[in-house]
């Protein structure tokens, strides 16, 4: 087991990289089942959930060379099997992204149902129904879903805008008979990369989705070919880390920044008197006003307020003077990480585990914390840097998945953070 140990860090200065989308590195991966060429993918993260994810390929079949730390070649000539074992589901609900392709190539997948998560119950209802109207047998035994039969074109309105079920879908499509529309499809910046890889790859998609149209037009090909694709830089990571320097009024450059992703987050952020200034085209550094005003945030699907993001805007308001207001529309338990912040001093209030009610303190103290999920886990390092005293975070595996190397990109900038192992804590029974 792991923790983490932080002591308040001001005036961190230096460069920070953003690393390549954890949510588009995914999909991306999972595509490489679309065609037995090779694809080589760059600026891939490195961090558990893609490690789960080339795991779960290489159990499949998939010839996988890592060319360096960040570019890996996948090739898959003839799966070994056409199924996620639940071992790896269970640990990375993601893995369900490989039913779409492996029904798109080889006409059957067997994956194990996808787990809750401490967010919330994560259904895969909507994905499941839009592969059924495209002609696939669905069933579900002894917790696998176990789907049969190439899927053909058909036109798929989601009742629900969803990330994974819009990227799920494509990859159905884009070997199927005949046309797929998909309407209200989800507009996130990982499913356009998603999008991109499948159009080097050779599939037949027209979608406009720099006006911000929901409709997805894709006419199947015979086969797809390998290609070579960057992963856009991570704009969760990159979020976290600009309410980060503000915070900690750092003199950090943020390099690899996707600023053009995060517009809606920049508004939100002015009105608060942060403001992300350019210094050249990939390369941004925070500045700030000394009072901070508060705000009233309410996550949406993109191109609004993102959901990964609202637990690190909650400590940023945390310690901004005044009354604001967290409404979090997607999921249904994301406030996990309020009590962690309310040991550290924060005074925050939930109700109907939707709405939260900010109210702003001088400053935090230190205590000992526990991350709570992927994203929260970020809200608490930023919070032990300014906490007044030791705040140290346990169960870290949850950040591990989702940042890569954090610590060590912030001890290079000058914070006080390490990164210990514990022994069990004997439990004393008397
Ligand atoms: C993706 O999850 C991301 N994960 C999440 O990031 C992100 O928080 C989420 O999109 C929202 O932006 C990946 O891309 C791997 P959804 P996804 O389907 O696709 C409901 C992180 O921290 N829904 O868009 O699972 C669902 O319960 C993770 O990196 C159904 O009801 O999210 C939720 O309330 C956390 N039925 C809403 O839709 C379905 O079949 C949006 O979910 C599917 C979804």
């Amino acid at each position: 087991m792991e923790c983490l140990e932080i002591k308040p860090s001001k005036n961190l200065k230096g460069i920070i990289e953003i690393s390549g989308a954890k949510n588009s590195a995914l999909p991306n991966i999972a595509a490489t089942i679309l065609t037995d060429q090779p694809v080589i993918l760059n600026n891939i993260p490195d961090l558990l959930d893609v490690r789960y994810m080339i795991s779960l390929l290489k159990s499949i079949g998939s010839n996988i060379e890592k060319i360096n730390e960040n570019s890996w070649a996948f090739s898959l000539k003839e799966p070994i099997t056409l199924e996620a074992n639940y071992e790896i589901v269970e640990k990375m609900r993601a893995s369900i992204l490989v039913l779409g392709s492996m029904l798109s190539r080889f006409g059957e997948a067997k994956v194990a149902l996808p787990g809750g998560c401490p967010i919330g119950l994560r259904p895969i209802d909507l994905h499941l129904k839009a592969l059924e109207k495209m002609g696939v047998k669905i069933t579900k035994e002894h917790g696998f879903i176990v789907a049969r039969g190439k899927p053909k074109g058909a036109h798929i309105i989601f009742d629900k805008i969803t990330v994974t079920g819009t990227e799920n879908i494509m990859m159905a499509a884009v070997l199927a008979k005949g046309e797929t529309v998909i309407e209200n499809a989800a507009l996130e910046p990982e499913v356009v990369d998603l999008a991109i890889l499948l159009q080097k790859m050779g599939a037949d998609i027209s979608w406009d989705w720099r006006n911000k149209s929901r409709t997805i037009r894709i006419r199947g090909v015979k086969k797809l070919k390998g290609t070579v694709h960057n992963i856009i830089p991570d704009r969760i990571e990159a979020g976290t880390f600009v309410v980060l320097s503000a915070l900690t009024n750092a003199n950090v450059i943020l390099k690899n920044y996707p600023y053009e992703l995060l517009t809606y987050v920049h508004y939100v952020l002015k009105n608060i008197g942060i403001n992300v200034v350019q210094i050249d085209k990939n390369s941004v550094i925070v500045k700030r006003r000394n009072e901070l005003k508060p705000a009233y945030i309410e996550t949406k699907e993109y191109p609004y307020f993102p959901t990964d993001l609202q637990a690190q805007f909650m400590t940023l308001l945390s310690v901004v003077d005044g009354l604001s207001i967290v409404k979090e529309n997607i999921f249904e338990n994301r406030f996990l990480h309020v009590p962690e912040l309310n040991r550290l001093g924060a005074k925050i209030e939930v109700s109907n585990n939707k709405v939260a009610v900010i109210d702003g303190v001088k400053k935090l103290t230190g205590a000992e914390v526990k991350a709570t999920d992927l994203r929260a886990s970020a809200a608490m390092v930023i919070a032990g840097l300014i906490a007044e005293g030791k705040t140290i975070i346990h169960d870290i595996y949850h950040l591990d998945r989702g940042y890569e190397n954090i610590d060590t990109k912030l001890k290079m900038v000058g914070a006080e953070i390490e990164r210990k192992r514990i022994t069990q804590p004997k439990v004393k029974t008397n």
